[in-house]
């Protein structure tokens, strides 16, 4: 079901950008998997009509929210609460520009590019929240939480959950905590869940807007796109519970984005509601590439990998300040996803979201680099 599917002729950026230098691209955050079947044939069906109009959001549409988010999170939204997106990295901006006030952002470090980069693109500050290893999780600093909390030019909390690039998951006591912290000082949380529907593991995500005391004070940020392999398509949603949170961010998404993409709203629908199967299989199939990642990672010397129950993205740790893996994935013949970007220069992160031989192929190549260069020792 998830073989290996050729992408030559697509302009796939993850594929193009080191074309000709014999990498295996395991970087930018889309999987080389075929998107279900069902979203083919409704794209391909809309295709076929000759006018590719601006379209609105549609009932049915909005529904296969509404019921997702009840059967995934047992998290009751109103339809009217889903605002349409042209992707999560615009929405995340416009949430630095609208709730931040230029003031100080909040934001989990090591953290995807864009989010780190946010606050200060709309003309504020991001606060680094180092997120730690720490009694078999990866943690905050709830001190520094509330010490950044209670800085007067706080008012929103950029959080990660999933967290790209490790894959941890907020626990329920996590938000809960946030959650008292964001209504003592007032301050509002944009949470980027766009990896919440890839949770390898038994656990539950709780989504920020469904945490007691953030519904009024919350824009939880999803998508199709990572899990169903649309991300070109260009759409995601806002869940914003507040009518004047809304409104307001209705009112600032007109003068600066465009309206979704309606192929990647079709895609959206069907996703939720039609691709249940294939999704439970896409979740078994990431569980064995990550077991793969696990034994050969942790079987070299000087090297750690943690797995974590969320996304296809595997955060690799040096032992030796200043290795620089990165430099040694590329000799090796892969391309990672540089950890400079993400604010550990130390670290990579591998998308493992591709067929279970380019991984195989993948391991074996740098399994044998390391065993035979030994960088760690110098
Ligand atoms: C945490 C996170 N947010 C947002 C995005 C991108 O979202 P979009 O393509 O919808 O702008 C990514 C893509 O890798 C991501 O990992």
């Amino acid at each position: 079901m998830f073989g290996p599917v050729d992408r030559a002729g697509t302009n796939a950026y993850k594929w193009e950008r080191d074309k000709g230098k014999n990498l295996i691209p395991l970087w930018v955050a889309d999987m080389d998997l075929a998107c279900p079947v069902p979203i083919v044939d409704a794209l391909t069906a809309r295709a076929r009509h000759p006018v590719y109009g601006y379209t609105h959001p549609w009932p049915s549409l909005n529904q296969s929210v509404v019921d997702w988010c009840q059967q995934e999170y047992r998290w009751s939204i109103e339809a009217n609460w889903i605002v349409w997106m042209p992707g999560v990295v615009p929405s995340f901006n416009l949430a630095c520009d609208l709730l931040a006030k230029g003031g100080r952002v909040l934001v989990q470090t090591p953290n995807y590019p864009p989010m780190l980069q946010a606050a200060e693109r709309q003309g504020g500050q991001t606060v680094s929240l180092p997120v730690r290893w720490h009694d078999q999780g990866w943690q905050l600093d709830w001190h520094q939480l509330e010490h950044e909390m209670a800085h007067p030019d706080c008012h929103l909390v950029l959080l990660c959950n999933p967290m790209n690039p490790n894959g941890a998951v907020l626990r329920a006591e996590d938000l809960s905590k946030i959650s008292a912290l964001c209504q003592q000082y007032d301050v509002l949380v944009c949470s980027d869940e766009i990896h919440c529907d890839l949770i390898l593991d038994p656990i539950q995500h709780y989504p920020a807007g469904a945490v007691a005391g953030l519904e009024e004070r919350s824009v939880t940020l999803m998508a199709a796109s990572k899990t169903f392999n649309v991300a070109g398509l260009g759409c995601s949603f806002a869940i914003i519970p507040s009518p004047s949170l809304r409104i307001a961010w209705q009112q600032r998404m007109t003068d600066l984005l465009p309206y979704p993409n309606f192929m990647g709203m079709i895609a959206a629908e069907v996703a939720f509601s039609s691709c249940k199967d294939w999704h439970g299989h896409l979740l078994s199939h990431l569980r064995g590439n990550r077991d793969l990642i696990d034994s050969t990672i942790n079987s070299l010397d000087g090297l750690i990998y943690r797995p974590q129950p969320a996304t296809f993205l595997a955060w690799i740790e040096s032992t030796r300040p200043g290795l620089s893996l990165d430099s040694h994935f590329i000799k090796a013949g892969l391309m990672p996803s540089e950890g400079k970007f993400f604010g550990q220069a130390d670290n990579s992160r591998l998308n493992f979201g591709t067929d279970r031989a380019t991984i195989q192929l993948a391991m074996q190549l740098f399994a044998d680099y390391w065993r035979q260069n030994r960088p760690w020792e110098f």
